[in-house]
């Protein structure tokens, strides 16, 4: 069977890009960034994306690109007759336990856009957002239907494949997206009292600085590039050899690292212009920012726009989440791209199920004290996840071989560099250790 393949420089760019820029960037990275304590974190947070998250990138590309094949079925062809392919396995896992509950929160952004454009949102009182908010997610079969609306757009796009489908709508919605936060931009930084939300952003205090907000950045940095979940691997499948592989991951990594930074400038002058909290956490975006909006002039109508952006981002992610698994299941059972789209949606919103019921009925079961939700983000996102980029890296460096991987890397001679030394000395010890390092701390294995 022949495979699909990405048509056009920017269609995979905008297909990678879209994959990266998602929740992570335009809701977790402000309100981590607001916890810990602005630039001092953002400069460690560029450290760890240069320094890790562009060879683990460039990695996962040529792995896949090299072996043409699926997570597991990539491991399987470069390494026949190990148990490398559980490596593959364990990625496929994580990107679908993801998928399960990161289209709970694309629901509730949806919701959201959706109360913003009927007007509904914007008149809520501003002491009345967090059991506006509580309200919501508490209201399972209202979040079902939103989580179903996310995976049936998702299914809609990979259905249609990689061109006609993926490539196709990241060409389309990543402009509209960036355009969507210029806008923004432009409205936030003209209000009274930006400035010092933009201080906070770019002066650096390094007294804020812990050891777990450095943690922190490297986890992040990781998360937000969609590494270490074979989404990379998946994609650099369909990339053709005449593609240069570290200029697209520089162009990535460089969109995925503006479109975050864009994102706090859109949210921390507005919080500082109408004096709220930066740190105020996970609900920066669904309990503070309405406030904000409430106050300024047109709110309504940037609210719409706001809410939008990140549904786009969410999606784009999104379609890359499930494209995983159904590349795997397409070619390791020999089903068709339209079954196994169906029956993987089906199995993802079977599975979002527990843990939207963990913000209703069930929301006194605890297992490990942790919520079903927050369990399923646990295992997935600081144990799967780190596990198999650790995993990627010892392959890359170790199995597979840092000259086999720099071949793949450079397209066979066609687009040579000169920093093999930096990637080998990287690829062994660096990235695998650092990833370790999360691990440890992010299983309280080590406290700080
Ligand atoms: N990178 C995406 C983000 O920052 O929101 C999230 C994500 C997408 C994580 C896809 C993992 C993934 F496989």
């Amino acid at each position: 069977m022949k495979r699909d393949n990405f048509s056009s420089k920017f269609g995979v760019i905008a297909a990678a890009a879209g994959s990266a820029i998602g929740l992570g960037n335009i809701w977790k990275f402000p309100y981590i960034t607001g916890q810990n304590g602005g630039a001092a974190f953002i400069l460690v947070y560029l450290i760890c994306i240069i320094l890790v998250g562009t060879v683990v990138m460039v990695s996962e590309l040529a792995l896949g690109r090299r072996a043409q094949s699926n997570p597991s079925g990539a491991f399987k062809k470069l390494k026949p007759s190990s148990r490398w392919n559980y490596t593959g396995y364990l990625a496929v896992a994580t990107s679908f336990i993801i998928l399960s509950f990161y289209s709970i929160i694309a629901g509730w952004v949806l919701s959201y856009f959706h109360s913003s454009i009927t007007g509904k949102l914007i008149n809520v009182a501003p002491n009345e957002l967090t059991s506006y908010f509580e309200n919501l997610v508490g209201n399972t079969p209202m979040m079902l239907f939103f989580t179903l609306l996310v995976i049936g757009i998702t299914a809609f796009i990979v259905i249609s494949g990689i061109q006609d489908g993926i490539e196709k709508y990241s060409k389309i919605l990543m402009p509209v997206l960036l355009l969507t936060l210029i806008i923004l931009i432009i409205r936030s930084i003209t209000l009274d009292g930006a400035v010092k939300g933009l201080e906070f952003l770019f002066k650096p205090d390094f007294s804020q600085l812990t050891t777990q907000s450095v943690l922190e950045a490297l986890g992040h940095s990781f998360y937000s590039l969609s590494l270490g979940m074979g989404i990379i691997i998946t994609y650099g499948s369909y990339i053709k050899k005449e593609e240069d592989l570290v200029s697209l991951s520089l162009k990535v990594i460089a969109a995925d690292t503006i479109i975050a930074l864009m994102a706090g400038i859109v949210i921390f002058p507005a919080v500082f212009a109408y004096g709220f909290e930066p740190g105020a956490g996970p609900s920066l975006v669904f309990i503070t920012l309405p406030a904000v909006f409430q106050g300024m002039p047109f709110g309504s109508f940037f609210e719409t726009l706001f809410f939008l952006l990140i549904g786009i981002a969410a999606i784009t992610s999104t379609i890359s989440l499930l494209e995983v698994s159904v590349t795997f299941i397409t070619e390791e059972f020999h089903m068709s791209r339209k079954k196994a789209t169906i029956l993987l949606s089906i199995g993802v919103f079977l599975l979002s199920i527990p843990s939207t019921l963990s913000f209703g009925i069930w929301s006194g079961v605890k297992i490990f004290s942790l919520s079903i939700f927050d369990l399923f983000d646990y295992i997935a996102s600081y144990i799967f996840l780190p596990l198999s980029g650790i995993l990627t890296c010892i392959f890359v460096g170790w199995v597979w071989g840092t000259k086999d991987a720099f071949n793949e890397i450079s397209s066979d001679g066609l687009y040579p560099f000169s920093g093999y030394k930096v990637y080998n000395t990287t690829i062994k010890y660096i990235a695998p250790i650092a990833i370790f390092i999360i691990l440890l701390y992010s299983t309280n294995i080590i406290k700080l």
